[in-house]
């Protein structure tokens, strides 16, 4: 078993390999039989084969037996046509190739070989016709026309012939190349256009005329020349090849055409054809300008379709020339990725850095087929307080998160942007609301307050309010406060109200004895979930007031500066330096007065204000040049005074002191 798949599969490829170009060369119409007459003196075509090899591999083909053995006939290939024909074979051309007496009938087998020796062979029966010949008589020949004059339906050659036996006879005609221009009348021989010869395009064409005479056929040529020919138009730069990027915009030009025409003055006219014809809309040719466009509103599309074959015919009112091919390759471009959407909205709570994670569902595609894709914030709106995962988009907090006290924002639009492999990119928009958690707990500002209340206060009095602060956003923010108390009867006098007020319920007047200081532990605690608790604690002090005078206590934060004790203590300490400061003042002042010298050796003259004495009127100073004085008019000078210029001789004039 193991070895016959070996065996199988080298069989296989045996029949493969030689199956390749295995095919031999195929007759159509063989075997079959044709009439050759006895009175027959030249090499004759009597009939042509029509073989094909399904490799393309070139044949040749020969005669490879005959019966009898030495029969007048072989094989030879015509130069015009390139068809292997069976022609009679006369070595001593004029003399009889038959006898009818002898030989009626030969068979002839005819064998054509393929270039890779494979052979087919056929038999064709030739019966010789007792004392008959078939011929033309005015072929092969040539004839001129002067196509750009000859009009429709005029003869151009009579076929001639003669037959032998007298038989009537039948006329029929092939061309090469192919034209309609020419038909030949079956019974009467006369050849004629088929058309007015201005339409024709070749200058030279072979009629084959055949003519049978019931048992005999022979073929022969009249060749036509045809002058003044007209010229079919062309594009002189067609066929060509274009490559259009895909993103070609619409209206871009493509191509544009040049046609000619050898015929001076020909009016031309232009057509396209487009292969698929569904795609036909997306190119506009202009047949004016020849100019081959992209349609306005339309687009290429690589992965849709790479190749169009566009087609091009110009037409001079006698000939189409084309079609000619314009083949368009779309190029690839790679095009940017880009989302289902063009914005994204995601929601999630504050939280520590990594915390939370949210995948707001990004949906990539990519107009070049499947790709991977880089998922990034783009730099902006702090986005770097965001991070999002390269693959699969989730996104999470890079900082710790924080909106409580608009610290940082509760919204935050942020650009998302995926980039292909080639960092081709697209975006979109992502909406972050990011939500309030109940991360804070009521605070008061201070760990403990004190208040006071006497023996005036009525019950019912808000003595005062002791509020916390939360730093939390809406219901996390609100909160409400309780009391509670360890201090004896306290609770009977006093009260801490949900509004964090503290009540005085009724007068401990008469109850309790001044001094009495009652401590509530104030417990605030807010709306989030879970809650959160905030603490302080109030000492409410019973106090005597003195004075006739009904005071009520404020609503407000009460703070009763000499109820602190640290804060008379300051005071206190502030009063005596003070008083030191003043005291210190007082003595220089004195000693400066009577001495002259507490403001150093020279001294000033607010230090003798105070010591003019009766009958000295002024003291004069050595360092005083009354020759620099300055000239002042008696006008300057009040009565019983004498201006004194004090100097200080590096800087020049100070100040001028009248006495
Ligand atoms: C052709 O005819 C001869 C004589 O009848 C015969 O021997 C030969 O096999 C034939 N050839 C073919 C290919 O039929
Ligand atoms: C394009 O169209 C022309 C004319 O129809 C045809 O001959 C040619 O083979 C086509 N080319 C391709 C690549 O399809
Ligand atoms: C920043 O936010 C604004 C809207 O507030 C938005 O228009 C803009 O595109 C954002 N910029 C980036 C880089 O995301």
């Amino acid at each position: 078993m193991q070895c016959e798949i070996p065996l199988f599969l080298t069989i296989v490829w045996l029949l493969t390999k030689y199956h390749a170009n295995a095919a031999s060369p195929v007759f159509s119409g063989l075997p079959t039989s044709v009439s050759v007459g006895e009175l027959e003196v030249i090499d004759r075509l009597i009939y042509t084969l029509t073989v094909a090899d399904a490799d393309g591999d070139p044949y040749n083909c020969d005669v490879s037996l005959t019966v009898p053995t030495n029969a007048p006939f072989r094989v030879q290939k015509a130069t015009d046509t390139d068809l292997f024909g069976v022609y009679t074979f006369n070595p001593s051309p004029g003399n009889t190739m038959f006898d009818y007496a002898t030989t009626t009938l030969y068979t002839v087998e005819v064998r054509c070989i393929d270039s890779n020796s494979n052979a087919r062979s056929a038999n064709l029966s030739i019966d010789v016709q007792d004392n008959n010949l078939l011929e033309f008589t005015n072929l092969a020949a040539t004839v001129s026309q002067n196509a750009a004059t000859t009009g429709d339906n005029t003869e151009i050659f009579d076929v001639s012939y003669s037959d032998a036996l007298g038989l009537t006879v039948t006329f029929a005609m092939t061309s090469l190349p192919a034209t309609t221009s020419f038909t030949i009348d079956a019974s009467t021989g006369k050849i004629k256009t088929a058309r007015e010869l201005r339409f024709e395009t070749y200058t030279t064409i072979v009629l084959y005329v055949t003519v049978k005479d019931g048992k005999i056929s022979v073929t022969d040529k009249l060749t036509v020349q045809l002058t003044n020919v007209n010229n079919v138009p062309y594009y002189t730069n067609l066929p060509a090849s274009i490559s259009i990027n895909e993103d070609t915009a619409a209206g871009t030009l493509l191509y544009t055409l040049t046609a000619y025409d050898g015929d001076a003055g020909a009016t031309l006219t232009y057509a396209m054809n487009v292969d698929p014809a569904a795609d036909s809309g997306k190119f506009t040719f202009n047949t004016n300008t020849l100019q081959l466009s992209l349609t306005n509103g339309q687009t290429f599309d690589y992965e849709t379709r790479t190749y169009y074959n566009v087609t091009f015919t110009v037409y001079d009112t006698m000939a189409t020339g084309g079609p000619f091919v314009l083949d368009v390759n779309i190029n690839n471009i790679n095009e940017p990725c880009y989302f289902d959407r063009s914005y994204y909205y995601a929601s999630f709570s504050e939280a520590t850095a990594g915390s939370v994670t949210y995948n707001p569902g990004f949906v990539i595609s990519d107009y070049d087929g499947a790709s991977t894709y880089t998922l990034s914030f783009r730099t902006g709106n702090n986005s770097q307080r965001f991070s999002i995962d390269s693959s699969s988009g989730i996104v999470t907090f890079a900082v710790n998160y924080d909106i409580d006290g608009n610290a940082m924002p509760s919204n935050v639009i942020l650009t998302v942007e995926c980039s292909d492999p080639s960092s081709n990119t697209g975006t979109a928009i992502l909406d972050i609301t990011i939500t309030d958690v109940n991360d804070n707990a009521p605070t008061f500002a201070q760990s403990s307050y004190t208040l006071t209340v006497d023996q005036y206060t009525s019950a019912g009095t808000l003595i005062g309010t002791i509020t916390p602060t939360d730093a939390d956003f809406g219901t996390n923010a609100d909160f409400a406060c309780s009391g509670s108390t360890s201090s004896g009867t306290a609770g009977t006098y006093y009260s801490i109200g949900s509004d964090c007020g503290v009540y005085l319920l009724s007068s401990p007047s008469g109850q309790l004895s001044y001094g009495t200081i009652s401590r509530f532990t104030i417990t605030a605690v807010d709306n989030g979930s879970p809650a959160m608790t905030g603490t302080t604690y109030v000492d409410i002090i019973y106090r005597e007031t003195t004075t006739t005078t009904v005071t009520t206590t404020t609503t407000t934060q009460a703070y009763n500066f000499w109820d602190d004790a640290g804060a008379v203590a300051a005071f206190a300490i502030a009063m005596i330096l003070a008083c030191v400061v003043l005291a210190v003042l007082l003595y220089m002042l004195i000693r400066c007065c009577y001495t002259g010298a507490c403001c150093g050796p020279e001294s000033f003259d607010f230090c003798n204000c105070c010591k003019r004495r009766p009958g000295l009127g002024h003291r004069e100073y050595k360092d005083f040049p009354q020759s620099s004085s300055p000239r002042l008019t008696p006008t300057d000078i009040e009565v019983g005074y004498r201006p004194v210029t004090r100097l200080i001789p590096t800087r020049g004039p100070l100040a001028v002191t009248y006495y």
